[in-house]
């Protein structure tokens, strides 16, 4: 870090239409605050970016839906966002919003430059136009049947059940989402990033000199980078978002994934006249904060235009966490699957650190990760009040009671004292470490054992004790203890913002900033301190079993109406038709570039035989050798990725859409047949 001079941090802008949920908050909001919490408190110059994305077609939908214009929707879901981060003690410095007039004018600036300068290709093409709505329609919006699985509700850009990527022409009898029509070709012309030249500086930057990347984001833009990029359109027939500046372009937009990052530009502009110190100096470290649904558009995209425009910087670090699930299933917003912030600030109002701790000591940094309110109780009952509030609040409650709350001197240190003073320090550094290599959860741990280590001080001392320990003895340790409380006070700003605050006014101090943290005595002998009240309050079962009775309720109603109806009746010789066996899985192997097909070799008893299935998002190949499972083998066989697959597994697909074996109790000879 050594030649940088200033730091520039954003967050993803969150989209405006719908609030905010703990997926969000542990995936990039906690860190990327817990982040420049750090840096500001190391007294480095630093800028904390992020607003609403207030554009694309999903916004368009939901006005649609609810009779309102779109920017009814993002006004509301704007106003909410906002409020609720800060709410949450998220201190961005700004919570811009793309609707504003210097994005329009700075996103619209940047695609003339590029246009100007010849970077852009342009193609017309044949897209789906749905006549009833007069529009377009974006790829999401157009359903079909897969022609490779059959699938009659397939995606115009994937189909969900064989992990297949379209384009919507492949669509068999292709439907419009928006009014159910039939939708009709027609020609169009757009702009698009001729992202394959950009592919040797990409395998160079990111490849070759970013091996220090997470994991996650490395390997998925190595995947991209491996299987070669194409162009990409940027401009879309619709009529929400930057008009693209170019005559007779009327009716099309900017691609919402184009203006949405240089919405963190436009951001920086309107928080500072001094915007391109930040975005134009070799000695700023920018890093975005982002889910891993994002990494393409920030790790390839996002660079590729930054580098086409030519004056700005490009990303230190894109750390990106995986997701959180919530009581064992994926979060979704459709399905009101969520635990929302706003609900939250309200059901437990001054326990807004609580939240924080949690979802950071559980994040989802190396992989998905599951939010549960059991833990969400035990973590504070065991932790935020068992082992930093009761410490802290010992070391306050003894020394009023012993020496009328004035900090003892401490004299005479004897090894275990110097031990636990050096302990400080070696903390310190370890959160350091952890915190500059986007490891949160570590370094919260790390912070966390300051205070486990005071309480085992304490315990070990026993400063009430009056028969083993003399007067100048219990001044000693009740000093030491008080120094631990004051650095955790700096140690635990980053994490929990107010709970640092309430620490440090206990104590009567102010916090001094992070270089303190570990120095000698730094709250001076003779320094009044003040009462102790509780940091953490116990939560009950009765307050989690509420949550939890609501989850399960929106569970009962998802599962009425996700639970299909019966099928068409059939005959007894409809159903002899279908042989079903018993066959033990004997090989498997995930299919590249393909997000859900695994390859499987099968002993059926008659044959070994090869299946394609699409369940490589529920189970990894390796550990589904051995299995026995249900094979439908008459089957016709088709074609999946250039492979013949010769059958179908049988499988229970539950409303997550979450899929499971269908297999024997017991096992039984390969080749049996089911009736
Ligand atoms: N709105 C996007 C999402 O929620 C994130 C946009 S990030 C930006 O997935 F860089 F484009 F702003
Ligand atoms: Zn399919």
């Amino acid at each position: 870090m050594s030649k940088i001079k200033r730091h520039l941090v954003t967050s993803a802008l969150p989209y405006a239409n719908g609030p905010i949920h703990i997926g969000h908050l542990a995936g990039v909001y906690i860190p990327s605050d817990i982040y420049t919490r750090y840096l500001r408190l190391r007294g480095k110059d630093v800028l904390s970016i992020c607003g609403s994305d207030e554009h694309g077609v999903p916004i368009t939908l939901k006005a649609r839906q609810e009779g309102v214009s779109p920017q009814d929707i993002v006004d509301k879901f704007h106003e909410l966002n906002k409020a609720s981060f800060e709410k949450l003690g998220i201190s961005f410095d700004i919570y811009s919003r793309t609707s504003s007039a210097v994005h329009h004018e700075m996103a619209s600036d940047f695609f003339r430059t590029l246009y100007d300068k010849g970077k852009f290709i342009e193609k017309s093409s044949d897209q789906y136009f749905d006549e009833e709505a007069g529009q377009f329609l974006a790829d999401r919006y157009i359903t079909g049947t897969c022609p490779h699985c059959g699938n009659p509700s397939a995606y115009g850009d994937q189909c969900e059940n064989c992990g297949t990527s379209l384009s919507p022409n492949e669509l068999i009898k292709p439907k419009s989402t928006i009014s159910g029509s039939k939708p009709v070709l027609k020609k169009t012309r757009h702009w698009y990033l001729p992202l394959d030249k950009y592919e040797p500086f990409l395998k160079k930057w990111i490849l070759e000199e970013h091996q220090d990347w997470k994991t996650n984001v490395y390997g998925q833009c190595k995947s991209w980078l491996d299987s070669g990029l194409q162009p990409r359109a940027v401009s879309r027939d619709l009529n929400w978002g930057v008009p693209v500046p170019v005559d007779g372009a009327g009716g099309k937009v900017l691609y919402v994934w184009f203006d949405a990052p240089i919405g963190y530009i436009s951001a920086t502009k309107e928080l500072t006249p001094d915007w391109e110190k930040y975005w134009k100096s070799k000695d700023t470290s920018m890093v975005h904060f982002i889910g891993k649904d994002n990494i393409v558009f920030h790790c390839i995209i996002f660079p590729s235009m930054l580098k086409a425009e030519g004056s700005y910087i490009l990303p230190e670090n894109v750390p990106a966490n995986e997701f959180l699930n919530l009581e064992g299933h994926k979060i979704s917003t459709s399905r009101n699957w969520a635990v929302w912030l706003h609900e939250y600030l309200e059901e437990f109002e001054g326990m807004e650190d609580v939240l924080r701790y949690v979802l950071c000591a559980n994040a989802p940094e190396t992989k998905d990760n599951d939010f549960t309110w059991k833990d969400f109780q035990n973590r504070n009952n065991n932790e935020l009040v068992a082992i930093l509030g009761n410490f802290v609040n010992r070391a306050i409650v003894l020394t009023n009671k012993y020496f009328k709350g004035v900090v003892p001197p401490a004299s005479n240190l004897q090894n275990y004292d110097r031990e636990v003073l050096e302990e400080i320090t070696h903390i310190r550094t370890q959160v350091e470490k952890s915190i500059e290599r986007f490891r949160f959860r570590e370094a919260l741990k790390e912070t966390m054992n300051l205070a486990r280590l005071g309480n085992k001080y304490l315990a070990d001392t026993e400063p009430w004790n009056q028969d083993r320990n003399s007067e100048e003895r219990i001044k000693t340790i009740l000093n030491i203890s008080l120094q631990i409380s004051v650095n955790l006070s700096i140690l635990i700003e980053p994490f929990l913002p107010f709970t640092s605050v309430k620490l440090a006014s206990f104590l009567n101090y102010e916090n001094p900033g992070w270089e303190k943290i570990g120095s000698a005595g730094l709250l001076p002998g003779g320094h009044k301190i003040g009462k102790a009240k509780h940091l953490f309050q116990k939560i009950d079962n009765e307050k989690v079993e509420k949550q939890i009775a609501r989850l399960l309720k929106t569970r009962q109603d998802n599962e009425k109406v996700s639970i299909k109806q019966a099928a068409e009746t059939i005959s007894y010789e409809d159903f002899m038709k279908m042989d079903i066996r018993t066959a033990t899985i004997l090989e498997a192997e995930k299919l590249a570039k393909t997000k859900k097909l695994i390859k499987l070799t099968v002993d059926t008893g008659l044959d070994k035989r090869t299946i394609v299935s699409g369940i490589a998002g529920y189970f990894n190949a390796k550990d589904i050798i051995g299995k026995q499972v249900l094979v439908l083998i008459n089957l016709a066989t088709r074609k999946l990725r250039g492979i013949e697959s010769q059958g179908m597994i049988l499988m229970a697909e539950d409303i997550d859409g979450k899929l499971v074996f269908v297999s024997p109790e017991e096992k039984t000879e390969n080749g049996a047949g089911v009736k």
